[in-house]
């Protein structure tokens, strides 16, 4: 083989190697045949340590020392000529000893902390074959070039990639102390997105998965009392949380390395049809992943409890999507993910015990009544299926208030009903009690533990109310039962609504 041929054959070999210790094989084995090279040594001094990485026999501490000195030499490649080595030097003993004439020194940067030097003994040389073994060591020397800039990109990667994971950890965390609701949901359509994208077998399913687990973090910026309404969204209000896309795009915004999730994440909520928001996308305009993506949050939205609706089975979910949202969602990624969702479902775990409680203590918000700081009436059917002792309800009414109204301004009428629950809080907090305003003028205690006889504590609030709203001399209607575990709360209250009914007409 000619010389080119060689060198050709030598860097179709040397393109496809990524290790450098393969590099110094390589080019030990090309050197030996080429340049009849002996004694070939690879070092690799990496921050200020001088390792070996080939050698041809063993190295001892005096052939180190030998070597250490090039590494700091200015020239890159040079040539030791017969005549420059003394008689009994170290050198002199290396080269003799493999029967070599010259000492080829190569050495370079690999990076500011790597330094390389490659060195071997030849017999003969020519100008010729120096000039092969320059064009040659410079190959060698890019490649080694190549790798190191590419394990420091991988190590930057890695660091940006560590750096992007705790971003996302972050978010991730923020979006729980928001609302336990949000992280669960983008948790569970990460686990479907994920598991959609890896069926269909694309490339990118880890920048799916982490757009899904991000998709809805711009909730952090909708209200508690929009995002956790218990009951049906006004137009305004859902006006307000379709912006959650664009708050979500606004937040990632800020983090480098995010943008390609940021684009999925603008989409999520894109039809088919143009009737999607914030953009108004149609079809061949919005991205595979966001579409895979809203599949995944109206799967996981269907098949979870949410304040204002009961979750559905997960077969009965993808009938509906198949049905309810035709020329919506696509399709065909739909058909191709019912097993996968469905398997998906039966995998992906519920929030914990811990988030559940922490939603369940943010939910309180809706249930207070403001002006009095009772619960309202909402809660009461609720707290009413966790009582699992003997309990009893007491009713409480004012008496009259329209007339109280009428007479001295609705502000004296709200006035007294304010007093009032202060005073029942006062003379009933001796018993374990929750209070409740039921209503414009009704408040319920439910005392928790059974109660014989309740005269003594309606006579001390009677004479309370009366002390403190002397002008107007209030009164009230009162009626209570005993409650046990598993009775129905609305039907107690209709028997205490309708004794002072009855209390009123025979008064
Ligand atoms: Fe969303
Ligand atoms: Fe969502």
């Amino acid at each position: 083989m000619n010389k080119l041929l060689y060198l050709n054959e030598f860097i179709k070999r040397i393109t496809n190697i990524d290790e450098i210790e393969q590099v110094a094989k390589l080019t030990a084995f090309i050197c030996r045949k080429f340049f009849d090279a002996r004694n070939l040594v690879f070092f690799l001094e990496d921050n200020g340590v001088i390792k070996p990485i080939y050698f041809e026999k063993s190295l001892s501490a005096a052939d180190l020392l030998f070597y250490q000195k090039f590494f700091s030499c200015e020239s890159e490649s040079f040539i030791i000529y017969p005549k420059e080595i003394k008689y009994s030097s170290h050198l002199y003993k290396l080269l003799s000893f493999y029967e070599s004439n010259y000492l080829v020194l190569k050495s370079f940067d690999c990076d500011n902390k790597v330094r390389v030097l490659l060195s071997f003994g030849v017999k003969e040389l020519t100008q010729d074959t120096q000039d092969y073994l320059e064009s040659f060591l410079n190959v060698v020397k890019l490649k080694i070039k190549y790798l190191f800039s590419m394990k420091s990109l991988k190590n930057s990667l890695k660091a940006t990639k560590a750096a992007l994971d705790s971003s996302l950890a972050v978010l991730s965390n923020l979006a729980e102390i928001r609302d336990v609701y949000t992280k669960g949901h983008m948790q569970r359509v990460s686990a479907y997105s994920r598991n959609i994208a890896l069926n269909l077998k694309l490339d990118n399913v880890e920048t799916i998965e982490k757009a899904a687990l991000l998709h809805d973090i711009g909730k952090i910026g909708i209200p508690d009392a929009i995002l956790l309404k218990p009951a049906k969204l006004s137009e305004q209000e859902y006006k307000f949380i379709k912006k959650h896309p664009e708050f979500s795009e606004y937040i990632l915004s800020q983090i480098k390395g995010f943008e390609d999730i940021i684009k999925i994440i603008r989409s999520h909520h894109e039809y088919l049809d143009g009737s999607g928001y914030p953009d108004g996308l149609k079809n061949g305009e919005i991205m595979l992943e966001a579409k895979i993506i809203t599949i995944a949050d109206i799967f996981d939205a269907l098949t979870t409890d949410r304040p204002y609706r009961k979750a559905i089975g997960a077969k009965e979910a993808i009938k509906l999507m198949f049905n309810k949202f035709r020329g919506k969602i696509d399709e065909e990624i739909l058909s191709k993910s019912v097993e996968v969702l469905l398997k998906s479902k039966s995998m992906v775990c519920d929030i914990e015990q811990y988030s559940q409680q922490l939603e369940e203590m943010r939910n309180m918000v809706f249930f207070i009544d403001y002006e009095t700081g009772f619960y309202s009436r909402h809660y009461l059917p609720k707290f009413s299926h966790q009582i699992d002792q003997d309990a009893h309800l007491l009713l409480l009414d004012l008496h009259d208030m329209r007339t109280i109204n009428f007479t001295y301004s609705r502000f004296v009428g709200d006035k007294l009903i304010y007093t009032f629950s202060q005073m029942i809080r006062e003379v009933f907090v001796r018993y374990p009690s929750e209070f409740f305003r039921i209503g414009g003028d009704s408040f319920v205690v439910v005392i928790k533990q059974k109660i014989e006889n309740l005269t003594n504590d309606i006579l001390d609030l009677d004479h309370k109310l009366k002390a403190a709203c002397k002008d107007i001399n209030p009164s009230f209607w009162f009626s209570s039962c005993d409650f046990s575990q598993g009775d129905d709360i609305n039907k107690r209250l209709q028997e205490l609504t309708t004794n002072i009914f009855y209390k009123r007409r025979v008064s």
